[in-house]
């Protein structure tokens, strides 16, 4: 199915595009090639949309929650806004201070993407990015697609460049598995992680450099626990960013897996990506879908990447691709209910 979603100030028409594989239905917007909406059922056969979002795309345009989008040419934060690759400096706009968040202030998460193909359980999202796009080196072609399987949905990136470019995709859903509609469960959900060493960022959230031990401090998920239960320790990172926004090392799949009680769901996080940032929603507030009126921490972002800032840090696996190379990455969030 394809509706209306809304109109964007240039005019164009944007779209909501449905899919679905047994008891799971997701929404997807061209607008970002966003998940705006995922119906997963519970323990007692109850369907719930598990993702936070917006009614329009007006929601998603003047807001900076990136709720559900895909974030590129690279995903979190870079340093100065600037990277070096085959010994020439690049700059990226600022839109943190003097550093540049998700790629700046014209994101894809804003961009209107073709639809390449959609059936039943399959979309298929298509970007252009010209040489110079956000001050990326490159006239690159992304495909972001949504595949939906009988409890699963898999989001899988693919590009190629002609120059050698930075390709760190994410996907910026933020979870509540008892439905968006209850942001009071959100942090009595419990994350099991098997990470055992975490980024701690500076008061802009830039990367130290350090790659800390979560042994003995708050930030330790390898005994499941609930994202609430540490999240006001009297513990530095923590006060830093207003709660979890940090990234852990990928070491093993499932990268993570969250779960809700109540409902009896439960999500598990595989990737090929190295990283993983845990978002609590610290600053989300706001009018959202379905007359909601969202506040700090009521869901959680999973967003699968390369370590934040990794364009500066050679140390760390490195999103750099060269021209011609072929792009592929993927995240499965595997459901059970
Ligand atoms: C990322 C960042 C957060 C925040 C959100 C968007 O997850 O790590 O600090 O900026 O994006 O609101």
């Amino acid at each position: 199915m394809k509706e209306i979603f809304g109109e964007l100030p240039s005019g164009e028409k944007c779209h909501l595009y449905t899919i679905s594989c047994g008891q799971i239905t997701a929404k997807v917007a061209d607008l970002g090639a966003t998940l705006v909406r995922l119906y997963i059922p519970g323990k007692d056969g109850k369907v719930d949309d598990v993702v936070l979002g917006y009614d329009s795309p007006a929601g998603y345009l003047e807001s900076e929650t990136y709720f559900g989008a895909t974030v590129g040419r690279n995903a979190n934060r870079m340093h100065n806004a600037c990277f070096v690759l085959n010994n020439k400096t690049w700059s990226v706009p600022a839109n943190e201070g003097c550093n540049n968040l998700h790629s700046g202030p014209d994101g894809y998460n804003i961009r209107l993407w073709d639809v390449v193909s959609h059936t039943k359980d399959t979309i298929v999202f298509g970007l252009h990015s010209p040489h110079g796009d956000q001050g990326f080196p490159g006239n690159a072609d992304i495909r972001v697609t949504y595949k939906l399987e009988h409890d699963a949905i898999r989001i899988i990136y693919d590009a190629v460049s002609d120059r050698d470019t930075v390709f760190n995709f994410t996907n910026h859903a933020y979870f509540n598995l008892a439905g968006h509609t209850h942001p009071e469960k959100a942090m009595e959900q419990i994350l099991s992680m098997p990470a055992r060493f975490f980024n701690p960022d500076d008061a802009a959230n830039i990367p130290t450099g350090e790659l800390r031990p979560v042994e003995g401090t708050p930030m330790d998920f390898r005994i499941p626990k609930t994202l609430g239960r540490d999240i006001g320790a009297d513990y530095e990172p923590l006060h830093l960013q207003g709660g979890y926004d940090h990234n852990f090392e990928v070491f093993c799949n499932p990268a993570a897996i969250l779960s809700d009680t109540g409902s009896g769901r439960s999500m598990a996080v595989y990737t090929d990506r190295p990283g993983i940032q845990i978002y609590t929603a610290n600053f989300t507030k706001g009018a959202g879908k379905d007359g909601m009126v969202y506040e700090p921490r009521c869901g959680v972002c999973l967003e699968t990447q390369f370590y934040p800032d990794a364009v500066n840090h050679p140390e760390w696996p490195q999103p750099f691709v060269k021209a011609g190379q072929k792009y592929h990455s993927e995240t499965k969030y595997r459901f059970t209910w």
